[in-house]
């Protein structure tokens, strides 16, 4: 298959996606509180993004029915929403992939229902920091497995664990693409990063083990195997001339 360098027509297209995948998770903000059911947060987000135009990509794909996947603390990735009802201290993420035009944009991010323990808070906290490291190996001719090098470098620092079942991916004119993007490389392992480039980095790190199971009864819901908390960020990430740009950081982080 092979990487996809993308044309600046490409690249506006994909930004514009991004941005809405992006705006989409900043509107749900509000209505992540104790007692919302995670169904009625998918379809707050199925709403927005076609009121901008544009279609959930994760409807329809692989059998999936959903526009986002909300993965509530132990949950690692793939969270199916149904009834369940947030609960005070909840850690949960919501995950948006949008196309719009044609073009991809991949986004998720953590949430805090209430107020949640320091326990809970460090793990979110160090997820965060280990998707801004990640990133921050991200310019060009330098090795992706960098990336998942500086990840799990952070992560391990603080005790915690890389999921490795799932990772980033090209991202763009397809849900994904080439590269596979793994959260713990290898320093200097790993392609050649080049402008035009565009995939996630979206690293799962875990309060205990790094295993995952998925449920049985929906097929998707991927939780710890011991029960313990997961957290996840995700941004879409361009190479640039000069070093990368966070096509979904809408919040000004980077
Ligand atoms: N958005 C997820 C990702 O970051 C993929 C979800 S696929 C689904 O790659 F089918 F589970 F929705
Ligand atoms: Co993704
Ligand atoms: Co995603």
């Amino acid at each position: 298959m092979g990487i996809i360098i993308k044309t600046p027509e490409q690249i506006e297209g994909i930004r514009r996606s991004s941005r809405l995948a992006a705006e989409t998770l900043k509107y749900l903000e509000p209505f992540v509180v104790p007692g919302a059911k995670t169904a009625d947060l998918d379809r707050k987000a199925e709403e927005f993004v076609r009121d901008h135009g544009a279609i959930p990509a994760t409807k329809g794909y692989k059998g999936y029915k959903h526009a986002s996947c909300i993965s509530p603390n132990d949950v690692v990735c793939h969270g199916v929403p149904n009834q369940y009802e947030l609960q005070w201290g909840d850690i949960v993420n919501i995950d948006i992939t949008t196309i719009l035009d044609g073009f991809y944009g991949d986004t998720c991010k953590m949430y805090s229902v209430g107020e949640i323990s320091p326990y809970a808070q460090k793990l979110v906290d160090v997820t965060r920091e280990c998707l801004r490291l990640g990133m921050q190996e991200c310019k060009p001719d330098a090795r992706l497995g960098n990336v998942g090098w500086a990840i799990a470098e952070h992560a391990h620092k603080h005790g915690y664990t890389v999921v490795y079942e799932f990772c980033g991916h090209g991202v763009g004119l397809k849900f994904h693409e080439d590269p596979e993007v793994a959260h713990i490389a290898e320093k200097g392992s790993g392609v050649l990063l080049k402008p035009g480039m565009t995939f996630t980095i979206e690293p799962m790190i875990n309060a205990g083990k790094a295993r995952t199971k998925v449920d049985r009864k929906d097929g998707w819901t991927a939780r710890t195997i011991d029960g313990k908390l997961s957290a996840q960020f995700e941004h879409t990430i361009l190479i640039t001339e000069t070093g990368f740009e966070a096509l979904t950081d809408v919040y000004g982080d980077f």
